[in-house]
């Protein structure tokens, strides 16, 4: 097949939810779908702790690193689709923010009866900076939940984006009967107690078949009927165009662990999201079937396990096409890199892939050397735009136990900051160490790292700092006189950049009232 054919099958995409809404449910369940393990079985056992048993995670758990949960490819129709992991419980961290930079097309997934909760508002206002076209998959139909028109509702005035039901739900809870899909005008049948396998779908065609009546029983034919009435005249009908622009989200309804309407969400993200973009290489804009391999770096990942200190970089392909063996150069060093063993992520022949297209993403062996950011072009100058840091949420104050190893403090938080595992500032107006992150694990992945790999040992104290942003004035003076005025509030980060540390919103919402000339950004380009 040539190359921009591959490439225009490739749909990149990530999950957004709260924990527990089911994101692992339904990746299980994507993986049915793309043939890659028989019966789905548990992807991460987290209760149980039953780990799933294909050669891939073996082989995963014999080389020590975990890729299994970074990236899925599998193919879907004419598609291949990659699925990117966004580490949601206690592995929340910036990664999880970053990769939603890497994707063309998010899933979002809201559990029927908790609706919007706090996470998925974070991760959509991510989205939101690429305007990433969401598709929206309500899940758990088979317990008792809302009522299907409030949550919709309620995600169209929190999360400010117009709903277009694609399937509606036919009854809930133990009478969940199945759901309508509103645009091929078929009723499609649940069969419970199919979980774990891929079921023949049952459909019945047209809404006033009296076959409905007679597959879902009269009332609940009718109460549909009745429903959708309301829902045509209230709600929003699906438009391709709004959909890529981000501005309209197409819903479907289902339960992920009876394993029903999965599938129709991934027909729906074949049909609609979008092939890979073009991307703002700085320079210009680099389209994904350009002939010249270009990508970026938008992932570290250290192995914990110290016998292996090697670290994996993630880098998306933007365009044109990865052979084994190509060199590549690192923009921001100008250096020269041969990539003879890059991963690749098609599951279960990770070893004798050796090409991957834009939309894709390899995994390069890094000493050290690749950062968060970084660009890689067959020669050209470029400098992929739009991978930032996010401003944390949650801070701590670095204290050495041994007070004697401040130099290596400051070289390993560097080096870690470079790579993203955590952001560090320094306050001016004393000596400080403050660590910022947006996810707890990553306070104790730091603490380990700088003890494993830089012989730093430390604990953190709590500070009372609330948030952070990056400050930005129209001159040099204005920033010069902000800094004067605000010295007690403000740090540099690890790349130097001016930073105003709040110890309350109400602190962040004053301090922009008084200094309307100076901008406070939430994120920062690397
Ligand atoms: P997450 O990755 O988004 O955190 O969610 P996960 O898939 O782990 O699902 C969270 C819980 O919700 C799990 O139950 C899972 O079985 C359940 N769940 C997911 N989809 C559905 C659904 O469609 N219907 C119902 N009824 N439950 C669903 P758990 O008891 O917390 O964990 P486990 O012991 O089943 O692993």
């Amino acid at each position: 097949m040539n190359p921009s054919d591959e490439i225009h099958q490739r749909r990149t995409f990530a999950i957004i939810s709260h924990p527990d809404a089911g994101k692992t449910t339904i990746t299980e369940k994507l993986l049915l779908y793309g043939n890659q393990i028989r019966m789905a079985g548990t992807v991460k056992g987290k209760k149980s702790g039953v780990h799933a048993t294909s050669d891939w995670m073996e082989m995963e758990k014999e080389r020590g690193i975990s890729v299994t949960t970074s990236v899925m490819q599998f193919p879907y129709r004419d598609a291949t689709v990659n699925l990117l992991d966004t580490p949601g419980h206690a592995d929340f961290s910036e990664d999880t923010y970053r990769t939603l930079t890497a994707v063309d097309s998010a899933l979002m997934v809201i559990d029927a009866a908790k609706g919007v909760e706090e996470r998925t508002v974070k991760l959509m206002e991510v989205c939101r900076l690429r305007d990433t076209p969401i598709l929206t998959f309500i899940n758990k139909l088979d317990r008792d939940v809302r009522d299907p028109i409030e949550v919709l509702d309620e995600i169209e005035d929190v999360l400010k984006i117009e709903c277009a039901p694609v399937t509606w739900p036919i009854g809930m809870g133990k009478s969940f009967k199945g759901v309508y899909n509103l645009l091929t005008d078929t009723a499609v049948l649940y069969q419970s107690g199919q979980g774990h396998t891929i079921q023949e779908r049952r459909e019945v065609k047209g809404l006033d078949n009296p076959e409905l009546d007679q597959a879902v029983g009269a009332d609940y034919a009718q109460e549909l009927r009745d429903t959708l009435e309301l829902v045509q005249g209230a709600s929003h009908e699906f438009d391709l165009q709004r959909f890529l622009d981000g501005k309209l989200s197409p819903v479907f309804f289902g339960t992920a662990l009876g394993n029903f309407g999965v599938d129709h969400m991934l027909d729906g993200l074949v049909e609609w999201a979008p092939p890979p973009l073009p991307r703002d290489g700085g320079e210009r804009q680099v389209a994904a079937t350009e002939d010249k391999m270009t990508g970026f770096v938008f992932k570290i990942q250290a192995n914990m396990d110290p016998r292996h200190r090697d670290r994996i970089a993630f880098m998306r392909i933007c365009s044109g096409k990865y052979k084994k063996g190509i060199k590549l150069k690192q923009c921001r060093t100008g250096k020269d890199l041969r990539l003879a063993d890059a991963l690749t992520f098609l599951a279960g022949e990770r070893d004798n892939v050796e090409e991957a297209y834009a939309g894709d993403i390899i995994g390069l062996h890094n000493h050290g050397t690749i950062q968060i950011g970084d660009t890689f072009t067959e020669g050209e100058d470029l400098r992929f735009t739009g991978i930032p840091h996010f401003a944390p949420e949650l801070f701590q104050r670095v204290v050495l136990n041994d007070p004697l190893k401040s130099k290596q403090l400051h070289k390993g938080l560097k080096q870690l900051a470079e790579e993203g595992a955590t952001q560090v500032f320094f306050p001016l107006r004393n000596n400080d160490v403050i660590l910022g992150a947006v996810g707890t694990l990553q306070f104790d992945v730091v603490a380990a790292r700088l003890k494993g790999e830089y012989g730093v040992d430390c604990r953190y104290e709590p500070i009372s700092v609330s948030t952070a942003r990056w400050v930005e004035a129209g001159s040099e003076r204005e920033l010069e006189a902000f800094e004067r005025k605000a010295h007690d509030n403000l740090a540099r980060d690890g790349a130097g950049h001016l930073t105003y540390l709040a110890p309350t919103r109400v602190n962040l919402q004053l301090a922009r009232e008084r200094h309307p000339d100076i901008l406070f950004r939430e994120t920062r380009e690397i």
